[in-house]
């Protein structure tokens, strides 16, 4: 299958896995990009410029394909040092970056005269206008229904989809709620060249996190996700758990005074914990609503095969199918 996207990227199936904390190590983004897919590092989980130079070379001694950086801005107690991370991601050879959070704006120059490919992660149609006037090459438009940070318009991927598709020039990715073939078909239908996936790639056998977490995944419905700190005007979706119950209390309790620090026991730190440990109740981390789609943890090739088969098997039998008068 050819898209802008896989000709952009100059992969063989247009699904990309998302940058995710503590996930999105060099185990995972090869194998993504080895099973013809993007596959992405997140830039910030490594602490230091350094480290993440090491993890991109890493990541190279593991994969001959494409793969990419994620680089995240978002409200952070102490801000990274970026310009650090762009020299490191640019001397390291990488042809394309995941932006997502606040308008990457100011690092843009920075990114295209190393001749980087920009995808920015974006909430909104407003924010993939902008994104395409300052000059990114795509965009991943992030629907309601996402694991981490949907933004505050609450708009699922059903209209914002074809919203986005209605006004952008370039290219974009669906992503959020992206899980399976269905999901991919759907995307295309409604405009998009591909779909980028988060929480579906935490379930797979690569994915260098603590078997809990996929058990976790597995076990769970999509019933299961919530939001919060919607105060903070940083809403995020999670996975329940104890903790995340005690943090929606405080919320309660304290509502639109909240503040940071009310809940930073609960958020604070909790990756590794959860990640690496296996401690589920450790506090809150981001998981998207198509947890209720994931049932098994396969490898990334056999999970990336299988959506592009059905894939097949859904425009050519089932679609192609009613046109030509089979019910179905
Ligand atoms: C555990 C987890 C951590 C994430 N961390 C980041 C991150 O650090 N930066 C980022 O841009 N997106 C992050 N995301 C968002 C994903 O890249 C992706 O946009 C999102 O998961 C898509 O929705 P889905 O989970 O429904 O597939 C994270 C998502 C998850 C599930």
């Amino acid at each position: 299958m050819k898209t802008a996207i896989t000709e952009l990227f100059g992969i063989q199936h247009p699904i990309v896995q998302g940058g995710m904390h503590y996930v999105g190590f060099a185990e995972l983004a090869s194998a993504v990009s080895n099973a013809g897919g993007l596959g992405i590092i997140t830039g910030l989980t490594q602490k230091t410029p350094d480290l993440l130079a090491k993890e991109i070379a890493r990541c190279r001694g593991m994969t001959d394909k494409p793969f990419g950086v994620n680089l995240t801005f978002l409200p952070a107690f102490t801000t990274p040092p970026y310009p650090e991370y762009i020299q490191a991601i640019v001397e390291g050879g990488i042809g394309i970056v995941e932006t997502a959070g606040r308008n990457p704006e100011q690092y843009m120059p920075a990114l295209k005269a190393a001749g980087i490919t920009v995808i920015h992660k974006c909430t909104s149609v407003r924010h993939a206008l902008k994104a395409e006037q300052i000059g990114c090459d795509a965009v991943s438009v992030d629907g309601f229904e996402c694991g981490g940070h949907p933004g505050e318009d609450d708009i699922p991927n059903m209209i914002l989809l074809p919203r986005a598709a209605d006004e952008l020039k370039i290219p974009f990715v669906a992503s959020g709620g992206m899980a399976d073939a269905r999901s991919l078909v759907a995307a295309l239908a409604l405009g998009a060249s591909g779909m980028n996936m988060g929480t579906r790639f935490i379930a797979t056998k690569e994915a260098p996190v603590h078997d809990n977490v996929k058990e976790a995944l597995v076990g769970a419905s999509e019933r299961d996700t919530r939001l919060i700190m919607r105060a903070l005007r940083n809403t995020e979706r999670v996975l329940n758990n104890r903790k995340v119950e005690r943090l929606m209390e405080i919320e309660r309790e304290k509502g639109e005074s909240l503040k940071i620090g009310d809940i930073i026991e609960e958020v604070a730190g909790v990756y590794p914990k959860v990640m690496i440990d296996g401690d589920m109740d450790a506090g809150a981390w981001s998981c998207g609503m198509t947890v209720g789609l994931i049932h098994d943890v396969p490898s990334c090739k056999e999970l990336i095969d299988r959506i592009m088969v059905d894939a097949e098997r859904i425009i050519r039998r089932r679609l192609t199918g009613l046109l030509d008068g089979k019910a179905a």
